[in-house]
């Protein structure tokens, strides 16, 4: 491992997503040993004028959520803070910039004794349209200058644009200020457990190898859910809607992993190569192969429009043109304000040639990889009765994680994807020609939608979302089993 000063920039200090997710992720992984004190600082950087005590306490109230928290868990948050400045400054100010550097450079000299590169990781935390003039005054004033080598690297996070030319736009303008192997472009759902898993599970094991394909698989449904609408967050919400937010991205990622070839090796560029090529080989999306819906209550929100068009909900079939696929409906579903909260992965098998049991009433082959909550992966097979009658009925294969791993702590996607650009591992990350062509796939339908011209319809919270879409998938081939 690399050794020398490390210096982690939080841009946006203040804000919901370093708040949530980044100082969190970074307190676990200075938790176990990932961040050493000897060689890491870490910097927040924001508009707000508050003094380092000032952050350190807002960042303990992240942390320390419970009122009975253990002393080890007070003394490590303390010992965690002691890592952490603050500088404060705009978004597109030299003197910001040059002041951000100065206190870098600072903390590099004061732990120069180590001997070794000076690493500068810049995690912008900050909404896109500043992502621009962020970079430039990061590339004008804060890279890094050790002659002993080391790195500057940024992290981004969607959304990336608004649509394909938007997007690119965006690409060129960070583009022009650094190169790709810097550009970590974070999806959080490639850090999750059974996400990291499909590539192990696809290409190292027998048993699906032969089966994963157009002939043996009839459908496959990725779907997400939330049990709660996008309140306190509709001014965002609204701009982008469920297929900018959770489907373009999130979901589409899945289905790479679920569909690619495999790839010459685990390299990043090798795995990313595989996905491109997935992404290129979808169809056009056909109109009847979308509906869109909007929670009732949603645009009550008072920074929701009154006539908002965007959609909460959707459900939209994807065609992948390839020898293996050809013919194979991959169905991405997502809603707020559903049911539940839930995302998996559905492996639909056709029915068995020749049936001679009748096994056909009680459903199908399925395989079912649950994201989260409950980490899962189950099977659903046909087995005889136990009994004395020659009967059959739908079993399961089951591998819950809970049972099976019991004592192990799943980490957060968060902290395996910051600990992966603190390494230089961009496998778990989109490159720019991946993020093109997710556009690219949908850009023509969200056109329509933002011309008003494809409507969302009204459907209950806390229901399934709006039937049309579950007539949608019986179109598509998916066949009900029991107790879903
Ligand atoms: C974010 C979306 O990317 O993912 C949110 O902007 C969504 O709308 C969240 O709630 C879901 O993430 P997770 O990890 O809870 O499934």
């Amino acid at each position: 491992p690399e050794t020398g000063c490390l210096s982690i920039v939080v841009l946006g200090a203040s804000g919901d997503l370093a708040k949530k997710k980044t100082f969190p992720a970074l307190y676990h992984l200075f938790l176990q040993g990932f961040l050493h004190p000897g060689e890491v600082h870490i910097f927040g950087y924001a508009r707000t004028k508050i003094s380092d005590d000032e952050l350190r306490n807002r960042i303990r109230g992240y942390l320390i959520t419970d009122k009975s928290a253990s002393t080890e868990h007070l003394d490590n948050v303390t010992k965690f803070l002691k890592l952490v400045k603050y500088v404060s400054g705009s978004y597109d100010s030299e003197e910001g910039f040059q002041l951000l550097d100065k206190e870098i450079a600072k903390h590099e000299l004061s732990k120069n004794s180590l001997e070794g590169s000076s690493r500068r990781l810049f995690y912008l935390a900050l909404p896109p349209s500043v992502y621009p003039s962020v970079c430039k005054m990061i590339r004008h004033n804060c890279m890094n200058k050790s002659d002993l080598g080391g790195w500057t690297r940024i992290v981004v996070e969607k959304p990336f644009g608004k649509d394909l030319e938007s997007a690119e736009q965006l690409s060129s303008q960070i583009g022009q200020l650094f190169d790709e192997p810097q550009i970590y472009r974070i999806d959080h759902y490639l850090g999750k457990e059974l996400v990291q898993n499909l590539l192990v599970l696809r290409f190292a094991n027998r048993f699906f190898l032969p089966l994963w394909n157009r002939d043996n698989i009839d459908n496959v449904q990725i779907v997400f859910r939330e049990d709660f609408g996008t309140e306190g967050r509709g001014g965002y919400f609204d701009e982008y809607g469920i297929i900018r937010d959770i489907i373009q991205n999130h979901l589409l990622q899945v289905l790479c992993l679920v569909a690619m070839e495999k790839p010459v090796s685990l390299k990043p560029e090798h795995i990313r190569d595989e996905k491109v090529k997935v992404l290129q080989s979808v169809l056009p999306i056909k109109d009847e192969e979308v509906v869109l819906g909007q929670y009732e209550g949603y645009r009550d929100d008072p920074t929701v429009p009154d006539h908002s068009n965007t959609p909460t909900f959707a459900t939209v079939v994807l065609r992948i043109h390839n020898e293996r696929w050809e013919g194979v409906p991959f169905i991405l579903k997502a809603g707020k304000a559903l049911n539940s909260r839930k995302a998996e992965i559905r492996v639909q098998f056709k029915d068995v040639p020749g049936d001679i049991f009748k096994c056909k009433r009680q459903g199908r082959n399925e395989f079912v990889i649950r994201l989260q909550p409950s980490e899962a992966m189950y099977m659903k097979l046909t087995v005889k009765q136990p009994g004395l009658e020659m009967l059959t009925v739908q079993s399961e294969l089951d591998l819950s994680y809970r049972q099976r791993y019991q004592g192990v702590t799943i980490p957060e996607a968060y902290e395996r994807l910051i600990l992966d650009t603190i390494r230089g591992d961009q496998q778990h990350f989109v490159r720019r020609d991946e993020l093109k062509a997710a556009w690219e796939i949908f850009t023509p339908l969200l056109h329509r939608i933002d011309d008003g011209e494809k409507k969302p319809l009204p459907y209950k919270p806390g229901s399934r979302g709006p039937e049309a879409a579950d007539e949608l998938l019986a179109k598509a081939g998916y066949v009900q089993t029991h107790g879903y």
